[in-house]
Protein backbone atom coordinates (compact mmCIF):
# COMPACT_ATOMS: atom_id res chain seq x y z
CA UNK A 1 0.00 0.00 0.00
CA UNK A 2 2.91 2.23 1.16
CA UNK A 3 3.95 1.45 -2.63
CA UNK A 4 0.95 2.60 -4.27
CA UNK A 5 1.01 6.18 -2.40
CA UNK A 6 4.88 6.85 -2.83
CA UNK A 7 3.67 6.66 -7.00
CA UNK A 8 0.09 8.14 -6.33
CA UNK A 9 2.35 11.03 -4.45
CA UNK A 10 5.11 11.47 -7.00
CA UNK A 11 2.01 11.38 -9.63
CA UNK A 12 0.60 14.36 -8.31
CA UNK A 13 3.89 16.74 -7.64
CA UNK A 14 3.50 19.37 -10.38
CA UNK A 15 7.02 20.24 -9.99
CA UNK A 16 8.19 16.69 -10.96
CA UNK A 17 5.45 17.00 -14.14
CA UNK A 18 6.81 20.13 -15.10
CA UNK A 19 10.77 19.08 -14.84
CA UNK A 20 9.69 15.51 -16.92
CA UNK A 21 8.34 17.26 -19.50
CA UNK A 22 11.23 19.07 -20.49
CA UNK A 23 13.45 16.02 -20.34
CA UNK A 24 10.98 13.87 -22.74
CA UNK A 25 10.11 10.03 -22.67
CA UNK A 26 12.51 9.13 -19.37
CA UNK A 27 12.76 5.29 -17.60
CA UNK A 28 11.17 3.78 -20.21
CA UNK A 29 8.32 5.61 -20.61
CA UNK A 30 9.34 5.35 -24.35
CA UNK A 31 7.42 1.65 -24.15
CA UNK A 32 4.27 2.74 -22.90
CA UNK A 33 3.68 5.93 -24.62
CA UNK A 34 2.69 6.68 -28.55
CA UNK A 35 4.78 9.31 -28.90
CA UNK A 36 5.19 12.71 -27.67
CA UNK A 37 3.75 14.65 -30.33
CA UNK A 38 1.05 13.34 -33.52
CA UNK A 39 3.63 12.67 -36.50
CA UNK A 40 5.42 10.44 -34.21
CA UNK A 41 2.01 8.84 -32.44
CA UNK A 42 0.45 8.62 -36.11
CA UNK A 43 3.41 5.95 -36.79
CA UNK A 44 2.85 3.98 -33.76
CA UNK A 45 -0.98 3.56 -34.62
CA UNK A 46 0.16 2.36 -38.18
CA UNK A 47 2.22 0.29 -37.08
CA UNK A 48 -0.25 -1.83 -35.38
CA UNK A 49 -3.38 -1.30 -37.36
CA UNK A 50 -0.88 -3.54 -39.83
CA UNK A 51 -1.02 -6.11 -37.11
CA UNK A 52 -4.66 -6.50 -36.80
CA UNK A 53 -5.02 -3.91 -33.85
CA UNK A 54 -7.21 -1.24 -33.81
CA UNK A 55 -6.75 1.98 -31.00
CA UNK A 56 -8.02 4.44 -28.40
CA UNK A 57 -5.85 7.43 -28.31
CA UNK A 58 -5.67 9.59 -25.27
CA UNK A 59 -3.82 12.97 -24.90
CA UNK A 60 -2.00 12.91 -22.08
CA UNK A 61 -2.53 16.14 -20.00
CA UNK A 62 -2.40 17.17 -16.26
CA UNK A 63 -3.33 19.92 -14.33
CA UNK A 64 -5.72 21.20 -16.33
CA UNK A 65 -6.92 24.58 -14.07
CA UNK A 66 -7.26 27.04 -16.49
CA UNK A 67 -9.22 27.55 -19.82
CA UNK A 68 -6.00 28.61 -21.51
CA UNK A 69 -4.76 24.98 -21.09
CA UNK A 70 -7.75 24.00 -21.56
CA UNK A 71 -7.98 25.66 -24.83
CA UNK A 72 -4.29 23.95 -25.64
CA UNK A 73 -5.60 20.85 -24.91
CA UNK A 74 -8.66 20.80 -26.76
CA UNK A 75 -6.72 21.85 -30.01
CA UNK A 76 -4.08 18.95 -29.63
CA UNK A 77 -7.29 16.27 -29.48
CA UNK A 78 -8.73 17.85 -32.51
CA UNK A 79 -5.70 18.35 -34.27
CA UNK A 80 -5.11 14.09 -33.65
CA UNK A 81 -8.54 13.46 -34.51
CA UNK A 82 -7.55 15.05 -37.75
CA UNK A 83 -4.55 13.17 -38.17
CA UNK A 84 -6.71 9.78 -37.63
CA UNK A 85 -9.12 11.08 -40.25
CA UNK A 86 -6.48 12.05 -42.38
CA UNK A 87 -4.51 8.78 -42.52
CA UNK A 88 -7.65 6.85 -43.19
CA UNK A 89 -5.93 4.80 -39.24
CA UNK A 90 -8.37 2.25 -37.54
CA UNK A 91 -8.11 4.22 -34.71
CA UNK A 92 -10.71 6.70 -32.39
CA UNK A 93 -10.42 8.87 -29.23
CA UNK A 94 -10.47 8.37 -25.50
CA UNK A 95 -10.92 11.51 -24.07
CA UNK A 96 -10.74 13.22 -20.23
CA UNK A 97 -13.42 15.82 -19.49
CA UNK A 98 -11.49 17.20 -15.86
CA UNK A 99 -8.74 18.17 -19.27
CA UNK A 100 -11.95 20.01 -21.27
CA UNK A 101 -12.26 22.36 -18.17
CA UNK A 102 -15.00 20.15 -15.83
CA UNK A 103 -13.67 20.87 -12.87
CA UNK A 104 -13.73 24.59 -13.17
CA UNK A 105 -16.33 25.77 -16.16
CA UNK A 106 -18.97 23.42 -17.05
CA UNK A 107 -20.90 24.86 -19.65
CA UNK A 108 -17.14 25.71 -21.60
CA UNK A 109 -16.42 21.81 -20.93
CA UNK A 110 -19.61 20.94 -22.59
CA UNK A 111 -18.82 23.09 -25.39
CA UNK A 112 -15.51 21.82 -25.86
CA UNK A 113 -16.86 18.04 -25.96
CA UNK A 114 -19.43 19.27 -28.87
CA UNK A 115 -16.76 20.57 -30.70
CA UNK A 116 -14.93 17.15 -30.33
CA UNK A 117 -18.08 14.98 -30.97
CA UNK A 118 -19.10 17.39 -34.48
CA UNK A 119 -15.83 16.83 -35.92
CA UNK A 120 -15.71 12.57 -35.42
CA UNK A 121 -18.66 12.03 -35.97
CA UNK A 122 -17.86 13.15 -39.84
CA UNK A 123 -15.98 10.14 -40.17
CA UNK A 124 -18.31 8.07 -37.47
CA UNK A 125 -15.38 7.88 -35.16
CA UNK A 126 -15.92 6.56 -31.63
CA UNK A 127 -15.06 9.34 -28.72
CA UNK A 128 -15.04 7.60 -25.56
CA UNK A 129 -14.96 9.38 -22.55
CA UNK A 130 -12.89 8.17 -19.51
CA UNK A 131 -14.10 7.69 -16.20
CA UNK A 132 -12.17 9.58 -13.59
CA UNK A 133 -12.21 9.63 -9.80
CA UNK A 134 -15.34 9.28 -8.39
CA UNK A 135 -16.18 12.86 -7.51
CA UNK A 136 -16.20 14.00 -11.05
CA UNK A 137 -18.56 11.15 -12.09
CA UNK A 138 -22.03 12.80 -11.52
CA UNK A 139 -20.81 15.36 -14.13
CA UNK A 140 -19.30 13.32 -16.30
CA UNK A 141 -22.84 11.11 -16.14
CA UNK A 142 -24.83 14.17 -16.87
CA UNK A 143 -22.74 15.29 -19.74
CA UNK A 144 -23.55 11.77 -21.42
CA UNK A 145 -26.75 12.22 -20.65
CA UNK A 146 -27.03 15.78 -22.61
CA UNK A 147 -24.79 14.51 -25.98
CA UNK A 148 -26.28 10.92 -26.32
CA UNK A 149 -29.30 12.32 -28.01
CA UNK A 150 -27.17 14.33 -30.30
CA UNK A 151 -24.55 11.85 -30.87
CA UNK A 152 -24.27 8.63 -31.55
CA UNK A 153 -20.53 8.39 -31.88
CA UNK A 154 -20.15 8.69 -27.93
CA UNK A 155 -19.60 5.96 -25.14
CA UNK A 156 -17.91 6.16 -21.71
CA UNK A 157 -16.20 4.03 -18.52
CA UNK A 158 -18.00 1.60 -16.17
CA UNK A 159 -15.59 1.16 -13.26
CA UNK A 160 -16.50 -2.04 -11.55
CA UNK A 161 -15.13 -1.61 -8.44
CA UNK A 162 -18.11 0.96 -7.92
CA UNK A 163 -21.14 -0.48 -6.36
CA UNK A 164 -23.31 1.47 -8.56
CA UNK A 165 -21.50 -0.18 -11.73
CA UNK A 166 -24.58 -2.23 -12.36
CA UNK A 167 -26.95 0.57 -12.29
CA UNK A 168 -24.88 2.61 -14.97
CA UNK A 169 -24.27 -0.74 -17.19
CA UNK A 170 -28.47 -0.95 -16.93
CA UNK A 171 -28.38 2.42 -17.71
CA UNK A 172 -26.99 2.83 -20.99
CA UNK A 173 -27.29 -0.67 -22.56
CA UNK A 174 -27.30 1.35 -26.33
CA UNK A 175 -23.54 3.19 -25.66
CA UNK A 176 -20.45 1.87 -26.09
CA UNK A 177 -19.04 0.85 -22.79
CA UNK A 178 -15.82 0.11 -21.64
CA UNK A 179 -15.75 -2.37 -18.81
CA UNK A 180 -12.47 -1.75 -16.14
CA UNK A 181 -11.84 -2.71 -12.04
CA UNK A 182 -11.01 1.32 -11.50
CA UNK A 183 -8.25 2.78 -10.83
CA UNK A 184 -8.51 6.00 -8.37
CA UNK A 185 -8.23 5.32 -4.78
CA UNK A 186 -12.42 5.59 -3.57
CA UNK A 187 -13.77 4.59 0.31
CA UNK A 188 -15.49 1.58 1.42
CA UNK A 189 -18.95 3.54 1.19
CA UNK A 190 -18.90 3.75 -2.71
CA UNK A 191 -16.55 0.72 -3.71
CA UNK A 192 -15.54 -2.34 -3.17
CA UNK A 193 -12.10 -2.69 -1.77
CA UNK A 194 -10.63 -6.47 -1.84
CA UNK A 195 -8.88 -7.90 -4.93
CA UNK A 196 -10.82 -10.22 -4.75
CA UNK A 197 -14.84 -8.43 -4.36
CA UNK A 198 -12.96 -5.90 -7.10
CA UNK A 199 -12.16 -8.97 -9.45
CA UNK A 200 -15.57 -10.76 -8.66
CA UNK A 201 -17.82 -7.98 -9.44
CA UNK A 202 -15.62 -6.97 -12.27
CA UNK A 203 -16.47 -10.27 -14.09
CA UNK A 204 -20.50 -10.36 -12.88
CA UNK A 205 -20.74 -6.69 -14.57
CA UNK A 206 -18.84 -8.12 -17.93
CA UNK A 207 -21.28 -11.27 -18.20
CA UNK A 208 -24.11 -9.12 -17.55
CA UNK A 209 -23.33 -6.12 -20.14
CA UNK A 210 -22.57 -9.02 -22.40
CA UNK A 211 -25.96 -10.17 -22.77
CA UNK A 212 -27.56 -7.76 -22.29
CA UNK A 213 -25.94 -4.66 -24.86
CA UNK A 214 -26.81 -3.51 -28.15
CA UNK A 215 -23.85 -1.90 -28.57
CA UNK A 216 -19.63 -3.27 -28.49
CA UNK A 217 -18.32 -3.76 -25.16
CA UNK A 218 -14.64 -3.13 -24.33
CA UNK A 219 -13.49 -5.55 -21.90
CA UNK A 220 -10.17 -3.44 -20.56
CA UNK A 221 -7.94 -5.72 -18.33
CA UNK A 222 -4.42 -7.25 -18.17
CA UNK A 223 -5.90 -10.23 -16.01
CA UNK A 224 -5.46 -13.41 -18.35
CA UNK A 225 -7.81 -15.51 -15.55
CA UNK A 226 -10.91 -13.05 -16.35
CA UNK A 227 -10.00 -12.78 -20.06
CA UNK A 228 -9.97 -16.55 -19.88
CA UNK A 229 -13.20 -16.78 -18.21
CA UNK A 230 -14.91 -14.03 -20.46
CA UNK A 231 -13.56 -16.56 -23.32
CA UNK A 232 -15.52 -19.26 -22.22
CA UNK A 233 -18.64 -17.31 -21.33
CA UNK A 234 -18.64 -15.99 -24.62
CA UNK A 235 -18.47 -19.37 -26.31
CA UNK A 236 -20.68 -20.84 -23.73
CA UNK A 237 -23.71 -18.40 -24.74
CA UNK A 238 -23.04 -18.11 -28.62
CA UNK A 239 -22.20 -14.46 -28.24
CA UNK A 240 -20.58 -13.13 -31.50
CA UNK A 241 -17.12 -11.74 -30.91
CA UNK A 242 -17.94 -8.52 -33.06
CA UNK A 243 -20.24 -7.66 -30.07
CA UNK A 244 -17.03 -7.22 -27.92
CA UNK A 245 -12.92 -6.10 -27.94
CA UNK A 246 -10.89 -6.54 -25.21
CA UNK A 247 -8.24 -3.49 -24.62
CA UNK A 248 -4.95 -3.34 -23.02
CA UNK A 249 -2.85 -0.45 -22.41
CA UNK A 250 0.02 0.32 -24.99
CA UNK A 251 3.33 -1.74 -23.85
CA UNK A 252 1.87 -3.72 -21.39
CA UNK A 253 1.89 -7.59 -21.67
CA UNK A 254 2.20 -7.18 -25.58
CA UNK A 255 2.36 -10.95 -26.32
CA UNK A 256 -1.15 -11.26 -25.11
CA UNK A 257 -2.49 -8.55 -27.49
CA UNK A 258 -1.00 -10.92 -30.55
CA UNK A 259 -2.51 -13.99 -28.84
CA UNK A 260 -6.12 -12.38 -28.75
CA UNK A 261 -5.29 -10.94 -32.59
CA UNK A 262 -4.81 -14.53 -33.40
CA UNK A 263 -6.99 -15.75 -31.70
CA UNK A 264 -9.60 -13.69 -33.99
CA UNK A 265 -11.06 -11.49 -31.31
CA UNK A 266 -11.13 -8.19 -32.01
CA UNK A 267 -8.11 -6.12 -30.21
CA UNK A 268 -7.82 -2.63 -29.06
CA UNK A 269 -4.77 -0.81 -27.58
CA UNK A 270 -5.07 2.35 -25.54
CA UNK A 271 -2.05 4.91 -26.34
CA UNK A 272 -1.22 7.96 -24.66
CA UNK A 273 0.43 10.36 -26.18
CA UNK A 274 2.14 13.61 -25.77
CA UNK A 275 4.42 15.23 -23.26
CA UNK A 276 2.99 14.96 -20.23
CA UNK A 277 3.73 11.33 -19.77
CA UNK A 278 4.87 11.56 -15.78
CA UNK A 279 1.61 11.24 -14.08
CA UNK A 280 0.39 8.42 -16.41
CA UNK A 281 3.71 6.87 -15.54
CA UNK A 282 4.14 7.14 -12.18
CA UNK A 283 0.13 5.86 -12.11
CA UNK A 284 1.26 2.52 -13.57
CA UNK A 285 3.87 1.94 -11.63
CA UNK A 286 1.70 2.60 -8.37
CA UNK A 287 -1.17 0.06 -10.08
CA UNK A 288 1.26 -2.38 -9.95
CA UNK A 289 4.82 -2.78 -8.77
CA UNK A 290 6.35 -5.41 -11.10
CA UNK A 291 5.87 -2.57 -14.16
CA UNK A 292 9.41 -0.97 -12.85
CA UNK A 293 10.45 -3.88 -14.97
CA UNK A 294 10.50 -0.86 -17.85
CA UNK A 295 12.53 1.37 -15.31
CA UNK A 296 15.08 -1.09 -14.94
CA UNK A 297 15.28 -2.48 -18.56
CA UNK A 298 15.58 1.53 -20.04
CA UNK A 299 18.64 1.65 -17.71
CA UNK A 300 19.71 -1.91 -18.96
CA UNK A 301 19.63 -0.64 -22.37
CA UNK A 302 21.91 2.26 -22.42
P1 LIG B 1 -4.66 -5.97 -12.32
O1 LIG B 1 -3.71 -4.85 -12.03
O2 LIG B 1 -5.87 -6.10 -11.46
O3 LIG B 1 -3.86 -7.31 -12.35
C1 LIG B 1 -4.52 -8.57 -12.34
C2 LIG B 1 -3.53 -9.65 -12.72
O4 LIG B 1 -3.23 -9.54 -14.13
C3 LIG B 1 -2.16 -9.54 -12.03
O5 LIG B 1 -2.19 -10.16 -10.78
C4 LIG B 1 -1.26 -10.23 -13.05
O6 LIG B 1 -1.36 -11.62 -12.90
C5 LIG B 1 -1.87 -9.83 -14.38
N1 LIG B 1 -1.23 -8.61 -14.91
C6 LIG B 1 -1.71 -7.35 -14.87
N2 LIG B 1 -0.88 -6.49 -15.49
C7 LIG B 1 0.16 -7.22 -15.93
C8 LIG B 1 1.36 -6.91 -16.64
N3 LIG B 1 1.65 -5.66 -17.03
N4 LIG B 1 2.22 -7.92 -16.93
C9 LIG B 1 1.94 -9.18 -16.54
N5 LIG B 1 0.82 -9.55 -15.85
C10 LIG B 1 -0.05 -8.58 -15.56
N6 LIG B 1 -9.54 3.01 -15.10
C11 LIG B 1 -10.41 4.01 -14.78
O7 LIG B 1 -10.70 4.21 -13.60
N7 LIG B 1 -10.98 4.75 -15.79
C12 LIG B 1 -10.73 4.52 -17.11
O8 LIG B 1 -11.26 5.24 -17.97
C13 LIG B 1 -9.81 3.47 -17.45
N8 LIG B 1 -9.50 3.16 -18.75
C14 LIG B 1 -8.72 2.06 -19.04
C15 LIG B 1 -8.49 1.67 -20.37
C16 LIG B 1 -7.76 0.51 -20.64
C17 LIG B 1 -7.57 0.08 -22.05
C18 LIG B 1 -7.24 -0.28 -19.58
C19 LIG B 1 -6.48 -1.55 -19.84
C20 LIG B 1 -7.42 0.13 -18.28
C21 LIG B 1 -8.14 1.30 -17.98
N9 LIG B 1 -8.34 1.70 -16.67
C22 LIG B 1 -9.22 2.73 -16.39
C23 LIG B 1 -7.52 1.10 -15.57
C24 LIG B 1 -8.25 -0.05 -14.88
O9 LIG B 1 -9.31 0.45 -14.12
C25 LIG B 1 -7.30 -0.84 -13.96
O10 LIG B 1 -6.82 0.02 -12.95
C26 LIG B 1 -6.11 -1.44 -14.66
O11 LIG B 1 -6.44 -1.97 -15.91
C27 LIG B 1 -5.48 -2.56 -13.79
O12 LIG B 1 -6.35 -3.65 -13.68
P2 LIG B 1 -6.16 -4.98 -14.59
O13 LIG B 1 -7.49 -5.62 -14.64
O14 LIG B 1 -5.60 -4.61 -15.92
O15 LIG B 1 -5.09 -5.86 -13.87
Amino acid sequence: MEFKELFIGLSENKSLNALAKKYGLLFGAKSVVGGENIPDTVETIKKLNAQGIEATIDNLGEFVDTKEIAERELIIILNMIDAIQEHNLKAHMSIKLTQLGLEFDKKYAMENLRKILLKASKTNMHINIDTESYRTLADIQSMIDEVKHEFSNVGTVIQCYLYDAEEMIEKYPDLRLRLVKGAYSEDDTISFQSKEDIDENYIKMIKKRLLNANNITSIATHDHNIINEIKQFVKDHDIDKDQFEFQMLYGFRTEMHKALVDEGYNFCVYIPFGKDWFAYFMRRLAERPQNLDLVIKSFVKK
